[in-house]
């Protein structure tokens, strides 16, 4: 069966969660839970896509951008389903959604140690910055 990628809706919120929660090299976090994930959605709309063979989710990311910059996050293969180009079809989704919105740079954090990671997002274009330093505070 076929593999099929479509915008993200929130009916797909518990899928994602298991194919995140089984995905290590995804953090989850407080503004994940399905109140965040569908505020982001309705933030940004149209932006954040999902792999889909038949009844069975077998990918997913979040894309959205601040009016300036793109930032791509939580890209999940299911095990069972990488290696076959879906992570690379998912970001160019990503990327040509915010193309369509005028964004020209968009940005992708990864975990230190997640060498896979790393290897996939060189591999399918993106540069390593070494010049920055990310830095982060809670706002309460
Ligand atoms: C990272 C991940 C999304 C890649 O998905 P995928 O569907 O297997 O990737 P693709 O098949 O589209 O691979 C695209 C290219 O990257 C390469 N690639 C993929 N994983 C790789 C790895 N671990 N090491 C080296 N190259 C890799 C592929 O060989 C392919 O190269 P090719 O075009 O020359 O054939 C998947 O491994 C995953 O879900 N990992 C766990 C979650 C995670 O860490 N997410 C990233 C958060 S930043």
């Amino acid at each position: 069966m076929s593999v099929e990628i479509r915008s993200m809706t929130a009916e797909d919120y518990e899928a994602v969660e298991r194919l995140w929660e089984a995905s290590p090299g995804v953090g989850l976090s407080l503004s994940d839970t399905r109140e965040g994930v569908l505020r982001f959605l309705d933030r940004n709309p149209g932006t954040s896509f999902v792999a889909v063979r038949g009844p069975r989710l077998v990918g997913a990311v979040l894309c959205g951008h601040d009016g300036r910059r793109g930032f791509i996050s939580h890209l999940a293969v299911a095990p069972d389903d990488r290696r076959v180009g879906l992570g690379r079809a998912l970001v160019e989704r990503c990327i040509g959604a915010l193309r369509e919105r005028s964004i020209d740079k968009a940005h992708i954090f990864v975990f230190a140690g997640n060498e896979d990671a790393v290897a996939f997002w060189k591999r399918i274009g993106w540069g390593e910055r070494s010049e920055l330093v990310m830095l982060s505070r809670y706002t309460a």
